[in-house]
Formats: C-alpha cells, structure tokens, sequence
C-alpha cells in the first residue's frame, strides 16, 4: 500500500512540472491572453493608451512598439505627447522606444512582446 502511494506521488511529482512546460510552450497560450487593438486605432506617429492596462501602444514611420505606461519612478501612469511619454507627477519624459529622455525616472520603460496579425495588434502584458 504504501509503494502504490510513493509511487502514485512520484508519477504526479513528474507529472506537474511537465504539464506546466507543456502549457507555457503550447501555441493556443500564446494566441490567447493579448490585448488586442485594431491597427487604424494607433495613429500614424503617435501613440495610442489603454491607460487601464498601462499599455502604450507607438506608431513610428510603420514600426509599431508597445511599451509600458507605468513610469519608472514611482509608478504614475505615463501620457502621450506626440510620440513621446510624459509622466503627469514628476515630469519624467520617455522616447518612444521606452527610453529615459527625463528623469527623475533612472530606468526605461518595459518593452512588452506584441504582434501585428492582419488588422490587429495583440499586445503580451
Ligand atoms: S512617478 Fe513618474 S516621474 Fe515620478
């Protein structure tokens, strides 16, 4: 009885660590769980907020860059002026590549993985 319980407990030992690699590896994850925003929405050399989900979404000459919107130094959600990110509390200013123009902030913003397919941008928070 008590082999049968080992040996149960070491079948589901292996079993879990599998099951999670399987799941972070399947393609459906990866489909699913964006945040998906129609193409024409991020204007042409600007940018276009979901300030719910501190996302910043960059239109620059065609490349499209998605970044976090939730400044560096304190956390306040970033604005958009121009192509720029402007943080409303202590006035640091970010490129629209993420990178510090201003601080106080001291780092770059985070560059989140997204991907264009058809009419869509789907962004990975
Ligand atoms: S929270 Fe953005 S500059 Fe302080």
């Amino acid at each position: 009885m008590k082999k049968g319980r080992r040996a149960l407990l070491s079948v589901l030992l292996w079993l879990a660590p599998a099951f999670m690699l399987l799941r972070y590896l399947s393609p459906s994850k990866k489909a699913a769980g964006g945040i998906e925003v129609p193409v024409e929405n991020v204007p042409s050399n600007g940018a276009y907020l979901i300030r719910d989900k501190k996302i910043g979404i960059i239109n620059r000459n065609g490349e499209i860059k998605a970044v976090s919107i939730s400044c560096t130094h304190l956390g306040c959600t970033l604005n958009a002026e121009g192509d720029l990110f402007v943080c409303p509390c202590h006035g640091s200013v970010f490129s629209p590549d993420g990178k510090v123009l201003k601080g106080p902030a001291a780092a770059d913003l985070k560059i989140l993985r997204h991907e264009t397919e058809g009419n869509l941008i789907r962004v990975y928070v």
